[in-house]
């Protein structure tokens, strides 16, 4: 892991400073997190509830997913939002519950000078993200508790459809940074949400995120991110993989479901990216 990228990590048991001790991170009470082979390193502090952490399936399908460009009007917004974060305040770009550290790779791309820390809590997406840049690192955390990140450690911090806690990102967040928060609106697949009966993402879910964020950030900016995808059968069981109805459809009906959907798939993407910055204390 790179120098500069231990840098930006505080001990989850004390909150000191970690050091490199071999193929570990130690900090001076000796607290001591394993850097595994593929190049992540564990900070979990205690039992994590690894029922949302992703599947090695679901990695590995998200990854061929991103892989292919469906979702690359996303990553591109998010690359112009972090360079522009990168112009207002020092620090790294984080990514909280980065997946497989596609769009933190694409972030980094558009701030040269900066290094790239993924967060998850998926051992199987850390993986990826561990390689998913030159200048980027990847910890196993809960996204729930105290993040292993010290404070004001982050120029951008990317939230792209995934878990946050409000107090701890304003609190790795420099004064002066931006928080990019990638949501999708209730037209967001729309065309697969009656047929294949997924979960509907509400109206108000913008209005939501501001109030869930309001005691720590003020919005700056949302812009709403609309495209067509020409989707194949296993993208379509993917798109639907990768988010909520996972955990409620089952693959077998899924699949039935899909078979039966005309030909092509010309499915709507449409995200919100919202950029906040941290409220003055
Ligand atoms: C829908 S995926 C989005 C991943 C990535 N941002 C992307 O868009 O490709 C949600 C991610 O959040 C992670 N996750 C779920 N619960 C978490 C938690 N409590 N702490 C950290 N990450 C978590 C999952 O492992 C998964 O990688
Ligand atoms: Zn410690």
């Amino acid at each position: 892991m790179l120098p500069d990228v231990v840098a930006l990590l505080r001990c989850p048991h004390c909150g000191a400073d970690l050091a490199p001790d071999g193929s570990a991170l130690r900090c001076p009470a000796r607290h001591t997190f394993d850097i595994a082979r593929q190049g992540y390193a564990n900070l979990l502090a205690g039992d994590a509830k690894a029922g949302t952490a992703d599947t090695a399936d679901m990695v590995a399908a998200r990854d061929a997913f991103l892989g292919a460009g469906h979702y690359r009007p996303i990553a591109a917004a998010l690359a112009e939002a972090t360079a522009d974060a990168a112009r207002r305040a020092p620090g790294a770009v984080v990514d909280v519950g980065a997946g497989t550290g596609h769009y933190l790779a694409h972030a980094l791309d558009a701030a040269p000078d900066r290094v790239g820390l993924a967060l998850d809590i998926s051992k199987y997406a850390l993986r990826r993200a561990a390689r998913a840049h030159p200048r980027a690192g990847a910890v196993v955390c809960d996204a729930w508790r105290p993040l292993p990140v010290r404070d004001a450690a982050a120029a951008a911090l990317l939230n792209v459809f995934a878990p946050r806690n409000p107090a701890e990102l304003r609190r790795v967040l420099h004064p002066e940074g931006r928080l990019l928060v990638v949501t999708p609106t209730a037209r967001h697949l729309g065309e697969l949400v009656g047929a294949l009966g997924l979960l509907r993402v509400d109206d108000d879910k913008k209005a939501r995120l501001d109030e869930a964020l309001d005691p720590h950030f003020t919005p700056v900016r949302a812009d709403v991110i609309g495209f067509p995808m020409n989707l194949t059968d296993t993208d379509v069981a993917t798109v639907v993989g990768m988010g909520p109805s996972a955990w409620h459809t089952d693959p077998a009906e899924l699949a039935r479901r899909i078979a039966e959907l005309p030909r092509p798939h010309v499915v709507s993407a449409e995200v919100t990216l919202s950029v906040y910055a941290p409220r003055r204390a």
